[in-house]
C-alpha cells in the first residue's frame, strides 16, 4: 500500500534553532522559514537525498501541533508521512481494516499541495501517521 517515504515532520520549540543544528551540525540543505497559516505551522524543510525532514513550529491559536510541544517542551517526532498511489483506495483498504482515519476523514490538501489524511496513532504503534497521494506511491 504504501511507497516512499515521503518526510518526516519533528516539531521544535525554536526554529531557528532547530534550522541551524541541521544546516550547520548536520550539513544539510535547508529552507528558509516558511509560514503555512492555513495549516497553522512554520515549516522548515530539511531536503535528504531520499525524502525531507520538515521542521515545524505553531502558527496561531488553533495550531495542532501546539499541545505536542506543551506535552513535548524540547520537541520530537511528531509524524511520518508515506505516499501512496491513491489515497481514497489506501484509505477505504485501511478503514476495511478497522483503521481509523483522523477529522471527517476526507484528504485535504497539505503543505506541497498534494492529498493527505491522517491516521491514528493508536491504530499504527503510537505513531501518527500522514499518508500523502503520489505518483511514488504503490
Ligand atoms: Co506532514
Amino acid at each position: 500500500l504504501i511507497g516512499r517515504l515521503n518526510h518526516v515532520a519533528i516539531v521544535v520549540p525554536d526554529l531557528e534553532e532547530a534550522a541551524a543544528l541541521y544546516r550547520e551540525a548536520l550539513g544539510a540543505t535547508v529552507s528558509d522559514p516558511q509560514p503555512l497559516p492555513e495549516h497553522g505551522v512554520t515549516t522548515v524543510f530539511v531536503e535528504l537525498v531520499n525524502a525531507r525532514i520538515e521542521l515545524l513550529h505553531p502558527l496561531g491559536e488553533a495550531s495542532p501541533v501546539k499541545n505536542f510541544l506543551t506535552r513535548n517542551p524540547l520537541g520530537g517526532v511528531h509524524h511520518v508521512c508515506y505516499e501512496v498511489k491513491d489515497i481514497i483506495a489506501a484509505r477505504e483498504q485501511l478503514k476495511g481494516r478497522g483503521a481509523r482515519v483522523l477529522g471527517d476523514g476526507k484528504p485535504k490538501e497539505g503543505a506541497h499541495g498534494k492529498l493527505v489524511l491522517f491516521l491514528h496513532p493508536k491504530d499504527f504503534c503510537g505513531t501518527l501517521i500522514e499518508l500523502e497521494e503520489s505518483d511514488h506511491g504503490s
